[in-house]
């Protein structure tokens, strides 16, 4: 179902692009009006999905990537202390790596901060947008421009992506979502939009893209986890970082050191 879409005048000359091009594809329609639980808004700050639950106000999802958390996360990312960097290795900077799972940008932006080339896919053409509309906005940040050019943002599925694609990466990052186990309330504000838009069970051939992602690196793939999670498709990871809340799996290709993944159980 195309999601219902405003522009009012103040809509950005950008956004407003993005927003016909998702018009040109069917992924958008011009709203109707009232207050459809899903929308798409063009203001004076760009593009913003709206969700409107059946009780509760309505939630909002525009991508700040320089704002709140996010700017502190690219500031430590350069000083490698996240995660996320730790969990895969020792990789020299300028070391091209995919993010296959782009959301709401926030880990690309921490692999480029750390000198990482970062491709990073993301399948929902909307989300995709949203995130494209916010990297524009943020390329005007002084502190975020050298990163954000570091970033090449593609809409496609990873696999269909891979498949027209012959490069060998040094690594790639994936981070399926996981449908709620949580109560709701309790799920960061954004997250819960990100689930109204791609439905209760948004990633089940995550198994497939960490396999297809597996064939096409010469490093790892580090998978985030939350983490009591099992290990995605029962693919036991070589080695596992736990953090505060999420767990990173590293998964080594066939022939790079310790075991394959799927029959080791480390972790
Ligand atoms: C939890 S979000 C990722 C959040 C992201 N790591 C961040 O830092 O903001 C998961 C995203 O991965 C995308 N995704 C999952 N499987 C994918 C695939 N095979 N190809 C492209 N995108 C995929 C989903 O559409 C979803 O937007």
């Amino acid at each position: 179902m195309p999601i219902p879409f405003r522009a009012t005048p103040e809509c950005p000359a950008p956004s407003r692009r993005l927003g016909a091009a998702l018009l040109a594809q069917g992924v958008i329609t011009t709203a109707a009006p009232g207050e459809p639980e899903l929308e798409l808004l063009c203001g004076p700050e760009g593009l913003t999905l709206v969700a409107r639950p059946a009780s509760g106000p309505a939630l909002a999802l525009n991508i700040d990537l320089a704002g709140g958390t996010r700017g502190y996360r690219h500031a430590r990312a350069g000083r490698s202390r996240e995660d996320l960097v730790r969990a895969l290795g020792r990789l020299p900077k300028d070391s091209q790596v995919v993010d296959a799972s782009a959301g709401l940008g926030r880990d690309a932006l921490v692999l480029a901060a750390r000198g990482f080339e970062v491709v990073a896919i993301e399948r929902n053409p909307v989300l995709a947008a949203l995130l494209r509309d916010a990297m524009e906005r943020a390329s005007g940040h002084p502190a975020l421009r050298a990163s954000l050019a570091r970033v090449s943002l593609v809409q496609a599925d990873v696999r269909d992506w891979l498949s027209g694609d012959d490069r060998i990466f040094d690594a790639a990052v994936f981070d399926p979502m996981f449908p709620p186990r949580r109560k709701d309330a309790e799920v960061k504000k954004e997250m819960r939009v990100l689930h109204r838009l791609l439905g209760a069970d948004p990633d089940p051939d995550a198994p497939e893209t960490l396999k297809a992602l597996l064939g096409r690196v010469r490093r790892c793939v580090v998978v985030k986890r939350p983490l009591h999670a099992p290990a995605i498709g029962g693919l036991q990871p070589a080695r596992t970082l736990r953090g505060r809340s999420t767990r990173f799996d590293v998964y080594l290709p066939d022939g790079v050191g310790g075991q394959p993944s799927g029959r080791s159980g480390a972790g």
